[in-house]
């Protein structure tokens, strides 16, 4: 394995809204970045996704208009600061990327008796976001963006696409070539949000303590004076 490239790839990859070409995307990055998705670690060996590929324009125009809606009212809950940040931030690229990609859960796969899940039923959910997680790198080796869309109803969007009653849409995801992929993540350029350093959320033994993680983990982008 090519270990720097590997993390090239992690720290590389970002959540795309305004840098879709609109470009084809070629059939066949299509089909490996979906197996790199199906090839998730799942809870029970479960499965548990579906991949609505959606092209139809006359859904993303009713999907890209309803998401408005959700970010008008996100908009309305902020004050008049974080309004003026928010305004200038691209949250989707429904309509320029070149295929949107609806994730979904299916609690039901492998049911009764998935290996693993008995305690914690949110492990099924887990899943479904380690496959979008791959599908995200895979993708990004590929040259291809993804971005992440939220800014939804689960009832809207399942309606939308014709999901059965007890399937779940976790994400819908803008898929196509862009431009470039930008080095710092929007959030941060644009002032919302930054990333934060690694070592206040390392413990050790108890939540909340820091003593004794030092001698263990020397972590990127510290030298080893600041840790002594
Ligand atoms: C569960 C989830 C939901 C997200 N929803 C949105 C969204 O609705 N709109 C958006 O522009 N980005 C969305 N994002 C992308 C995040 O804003 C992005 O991952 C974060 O700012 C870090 O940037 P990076 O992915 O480029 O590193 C979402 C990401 C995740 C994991």
């Amino acid at each position: 394995m090519d270990r720097d490239s590997f993390y090239r790839v992690i720290f590389g990859r970002r959540d795309v809204r305004g840098q879709f070409t609109g470009a084809e995307l070629d059939p066949k990055v299509l089909g490996r970045v979906l197996a790199a998705a199906h090839g998730a670690p799942s809870v029970g060996m479960s499965q548990p996704w579906d991949f609505v590929l959606v092209e139809s324009e006359g859904i993303r125009r009713a999907f890209y208009e309803h998401v408005y809606k959700e970010r008008a009212t996100f908009e309305s809950s902020l004050d008049e600061e974080a309004r003026e940040r928010f305004q200038r931030i691209k949250i989707e690229g429904i309509l320029e990327a070149s295929l949107g990609i609806v994730v979904t859960y299916d609690p039901q796969r492998g049911s009764p008796h998935v290996l693993g899940r008995h305690a914690i039923d949110d492990a099924g959910l887990y899943s479904v976001c380690l496959a979008i997680e791959n599908l995200w790198l895979a993708a990004t080796v590929e040259g291809i963006g993804v971005g992440w869309v939220s800014f939804y109803r689960e009832d809207f969007l399942a309606h939308l696409i014709g999901l059965p009653a007890d399937i779940r849409p976790i994400a819908w995801l803008c898929l196509g070539p862009v431009t470039h992929f930008e080095q710092i993540p929007d959030l941060e350029r644009l002032n919302w949000q930054s990333r934060r350093p690694l070592r206040p959320h390392v413990f050790m033994d108890r939540f909340g303590e820091h003593a004794g993680v030092d001698h263990l983990a020397q972590l990127p982008g510290e030298d080893a004076e600041t840790t002594e």
